[in-house]
């Protein structure tokens, strides 16, 4: 934490506190339900806000205290104030929105001309390199090779992990979210780095923005509890023919990603 900024917590004193409420404690369950329930994403933004240094400290504070796989912590936050900085990478996702377009992926790709009004800004990074300190035999062979993606799932939950810890903070100070990926490719890779000064070794996975919304965001769709849980065995109604999926992706997708709950069954 940098000595210009002066946090709102002793952060000191609160690493040393493991106050866990009673066991079934509603009003802690409610309190962090009410984050959850309002963590939604918008992807216009108020550009005229200025998100003040101290809230990207408590959102990044968040973001530290998140599980990792062999307690690895393998993520990086770089925190993006430079509107020069912005707007390149806004330019290169508004260049991949036209190049999936020419591509006719047929994926219902957002404007994503709204990074740039983004108050908040932060690219989340990771150190692939990191997939050694889980269990792998690093010998080349079939067997290594099944450990080693398994260890790239480990290290991709882990970042996911502390992302969404920090998306709920800023939900927690009353901004909404934007979690931008489709970075994985190569050419992003490229794109992304040079403007950061970020090496080799590290690799940008998403963007997270966050801020006051531009209009007045609506709630998306989400699965109801009985179709997600399963109990002692895999109900069989849960299961998705190939068919069913396709159209599910192909008729609803673009429903669930762009229209409020209520406009979409
Ligand atoms: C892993 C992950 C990747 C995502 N990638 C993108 C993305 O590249 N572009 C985008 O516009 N939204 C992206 N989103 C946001 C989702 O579209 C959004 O969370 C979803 O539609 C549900 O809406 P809600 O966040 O308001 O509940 C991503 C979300 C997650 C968790």
């Amino acid at each position: 934490m940098s000595d210009a900024t002066t946090p709102a917590v002793d952060l000191e004193q609160a690493e040393e506190q493991v106050d866990l409420p009673p066991i079934g404690s509603r009003e802690r369950y409610d309190a962090l339900m009410q984050v959850l329930r309002n963590r939604v994403t918008v992807r216009k933004f108020d550009e005229t806000f200025a998100v003040p240094d101290e809230h990207y400290d408590l959102i990044l504070e968040a973001a530290r205290h998140a599980p990792s796989g062999a307690n690895s912590q393998p993520w990086h936050y770089v925190v993006v104030r430079d509107v020069t900085i912005k707007q390149r990478i806004t330019d290169y996702f508004v260049e991949e929105q036209r190049f999936r377009a020419k591509a006719k992926m047929k994926f219902p790709t957002p404007d994503y001309r709204g990074l740039a009004t983004a108050p908040g800004f932060i690219v989340v990074c990771s150190d692939m390199r990191w997939v050694n300190a889980f269990p792998v035999l690093n010998d080349g062979s079939d067997l290594d090779r099944m450990y080693k993606e398994n260890a790239e799932r480990i290290l991709l939950q882990s970042v996911a992990a502390s992302t969404m810890s920090a998306h709920l903070a800023a939900a927690a100070l009353g901004y909404n979210v934007w979690w931008v990926t489709a970075i994985g490719q190569e050419n992003a890779q490229k794109a992304m780095k040079p403007l950061l000064g970020i090496p080799d070794e590290i690799s940008v996975l998403d963007i997270f923005l966050f801020g006051p919304p531009a209009q007045k965001p609506y709630k998306r769709w989400h699965k109801p509890l009985d179709e997600i849980v399963n109990r002692d065995c895999f109900e069989p109604e849960h299961f998705m023919s190939d068919d069913e999926l396709d159209d599910w992706i192909k008729n609803r997708c673009h429903r669930v990603m762009y229209k409020d709950a209520s406009k979409v069954d």
